[in-house]
């Protein structure tokens, strides 16, 4: 029997040879990154997952070899077999692992040719997205892309190793299932056998999770795929991964720390670095206050300050009127007054995205405010607006007067791009915060209704529950989210764990009987089977490697990601059904091709 190898069985990795390894005889198995010819001298960059070693075929060793070794392109697959020298001194490369050491061969095996890549395999590529996504397996051969995914496996192996040692059992649960509302539309997949029906893809395990609390698992955690239909953005991916964990008897503080625990292990196993515990925190209402986000950026200061009481009576009729029902809102950016014209007519178009209707701002020079709207303040205006903002020569403030939504909205979303426009951001900074006390509900305009700020399933705050029929906007819930630098990683909550609370709850969010009964009626039935108290977080994986690797997408820490417009340019997925396929389901298309 002819071995495929060719006899041959690989000694090492292509990261693995230095000069210790001098005289050695070696096999390495590789494509080939590079090929130079240099006066009959053949010089190849070997790549495998680990590294790159120089391989070199000198006539002088084989004739027959050299001549082979001349048919090597980019991306062929090859065996080799040689031995280990040192480079000339000239041709040391201190910057490579194995930069110390060439390997001189005697043996080539050609195991596949390849068709000239698309796109050069290198470290910067100018390739589109569009051509690297329809290539994946090409991309994926880059270091950046490549390694990437290796911090993954080294997270999610860190997990695996620190929730078990917290009493953790991995139990997995159902994609083909009913849906779970996180706030995005389900992803529906028809029935065969139950012609008419659907099952929805689970937009996480959360209804699941509970049910393993109330049969007795006591801690759950499961790596897992949740499917959500909603619009992409950077952060955004219609599948992507949770570390998802419920707990049965503890409370906010416990879950806190645990997870804290978790996210400190990450960062040792994955960049060896120690992160201080605890996390800051802060309350919903004071991150909306300080930041307009419930997400703040905290790695830099400009903080929003509300100055609707001073401006309540000013002449300046658009701040005036919108102080009842809204407010007035402003940040300074310190000693930033050189602003030109155009960049505020820039971050006054960047201002309307978030729906405000305009960016009042002021300048503050030696001898005057300049500004648009300074003269219809009074002295006393002036004075209390310059004591609230701390207004200084060379400051310029900015002014968004609106509902709260939008005040806050717009002048959060400025204030992060204040930052990036100031280099106020320290890319090796990571900054966390808690946000807790999040509201219940909040009021859906479209749908005239309440809607859960996290999912039906969160409990309110114990003190708050007799407010939920009077007034359902002030009560608080017992959810928290972990942000870092600005985007949330993660979100959990104490659960209601009574069938009276879980109705209530429900009616709030108008929700009635049988709607319950339809949609959650298995819940309901287990809550009233001896529940235990139990709470619990769910982290976007994704995410967080984004975040650690300082990438910019998570697109680029999943292995096959899909576009913004969530299709695979590679596999062309998703595609049409065949008439028998969509026949067998009962399913008749009627979208226009
Ligand atoms: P939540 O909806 O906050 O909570 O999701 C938890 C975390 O998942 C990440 N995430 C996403 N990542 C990438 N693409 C998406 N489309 C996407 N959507 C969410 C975020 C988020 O913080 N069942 C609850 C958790 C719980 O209450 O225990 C849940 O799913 O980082
Ligand atoms: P106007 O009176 O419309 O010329 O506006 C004077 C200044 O106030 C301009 O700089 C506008 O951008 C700003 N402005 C208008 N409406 C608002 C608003 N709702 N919030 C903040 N600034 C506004």
């Amino acid at each position: 029997m002819t071995d495929l190898l060719g006899n041959m069985k690989r000694t090492h990795h292509c990261c693995e040879l230095s000069a210790a390894d001098i005289g050695r005889e070696v096999v390495l198995m590789g494509w080939a990154a590079h090929r130079r010819d240099h006066g009959g001298v053949i010089f190849v960059d070997l790549r495998d997952r680990e590294g790159i070693t120089q391989i070199v075929f000198n006539p002088e060793i084989s004739r027959e070899v050299h001549a082979k070794a001349q048919d090597i392109r980019s991306e062929y697959v090859l065996g080799v077999k040689g031995k280990v020298i040192a480079r000339p001194g000239d041709m040391v490369n201190p910057n490579m692992k194995t930069g110390a050491i060439e390997v001189i061969i005697s043996e080539l095996r050609i195991f596949s040719r390849a068709r000239t890549p698309i796109f050069q395999i290198e470290d910067r590529t100018e390739a589109s997205e569009t051509v690297r996504l329809q290539y994946r397996y090409l991309d994926l051969r880059r270091s950046q892309l490549k390694n990437n995914l290796i911090a993954r496996h080294k997270a999610t192996l860190a997990v695996r190793n620190y929730l078990d040692t917290r009493g953790f059992i991995d139990i997995e649960t159902p994609f083909l299932t009913k849906s779970t509302p996180e706030g995005a539309r389900d992803y529906l997949v028809p029935s065969r056998v139950n012609p008419g029906n659907f099952f929805a893809l689970p937009q996480s395990p959360q209804l699941f999770k509970q049910l393993l609390m109330i049969a007795g698992f006591d801690r759950y955690y499961q790596i897992v795929k949740c499917f959500r239909d909603e619009d992409l953005r950077a952060d955004r991916q219609p599948e992507f991964t949770q570390i998802d964990m419920e707990l049965s008897f503890v409370t906010e503080e416990e879950i806190m720390e645990i997870a804290e625990g978790m996210i400190v292990t990450i960062f040792k196993k994955v960049l060896d670095m120690d992160l201080v515990t605890p996390f800051p925190r802060m309350t919903y209402d004071d991150a909306m206050a300080r930041f307009g986000i419930d997400r703040p950026d905290i790695r830099f200061g400009l903080e929003l300050c509300d100055v609707s009481d001073i401006v309540k009576d000013t002449g300046f009729k658009v701040f005036a009127n919108a102080v009842y029902g809204g407010l007035v809102k402003a940040v300074n950016a310190k000693g930033c007054s050189a602003f030109t014209r155009k960049q505020i007519d820039e971050l006054t178009e960047f201002a309307a995205i978030y729906k405000a209707k305009g960016l009042a701002w002021i300048r503050i020079k030696e001898d005057e405010w300049q500004s648009p709207i300074a003269k219809f303040f009074t002295d006393g205006e002036k004075e209390a607006l310059k004591q609230r903002l701390n207004l200084e020569i060379g400051d310029i403030v900015f002014f968004v007067a609106d509902t709260a939504k939008v005040t806050n909205e717009a002048l959060g979303q400025l204030r992060n791009e204040l930052a990036r426009r100031l280099n106020l951001i320290s890319d090796n900074t990571f900054s966390f915060t808690w946000v807790t006390h999040f509201p219940l509900v909040e009021y859906d305009d479209t749908e005239k209704r309440y809607q859960a700020l996290h999912h039906p399933f969160t409990s309110p705050l114990e003190e708050d529950i007799e407010k939920m029929e009077t007034d359902p906007l002030s009560v608080k819930s017992r959810a928290y989210d972990l942000v870092l630098n600005g985007i949330e990683i993660g979100g959990g909550s104490i659960r209601i764990h009574s069938t009276e609370l879980q109705s209530k709850v429900f009616n709030c969010l108008g929700i009635n009987e049988t709607e319950a009964n339809e949609k959650f009626g298995f819940l309901l039935n287990a809550l009233a089977s001896g529940a235990p108290p139990h709470g619990g977080i769910a982290f976007g994986l994704d995410r967080l490697i984004m975040l650690l690797m300082k990438e910019d997408s998570i697109r680029n820490v999943i292995a096959f990601p899909k576009t913004q417009k969530a299709s695979c340019p590679m596999t062309e997925a998703p595609s049409k059904a065949s008439s028998a396929q969509l026949m067998e389901l009962g399913i008749k298309v009627s979208v226009a091709e």
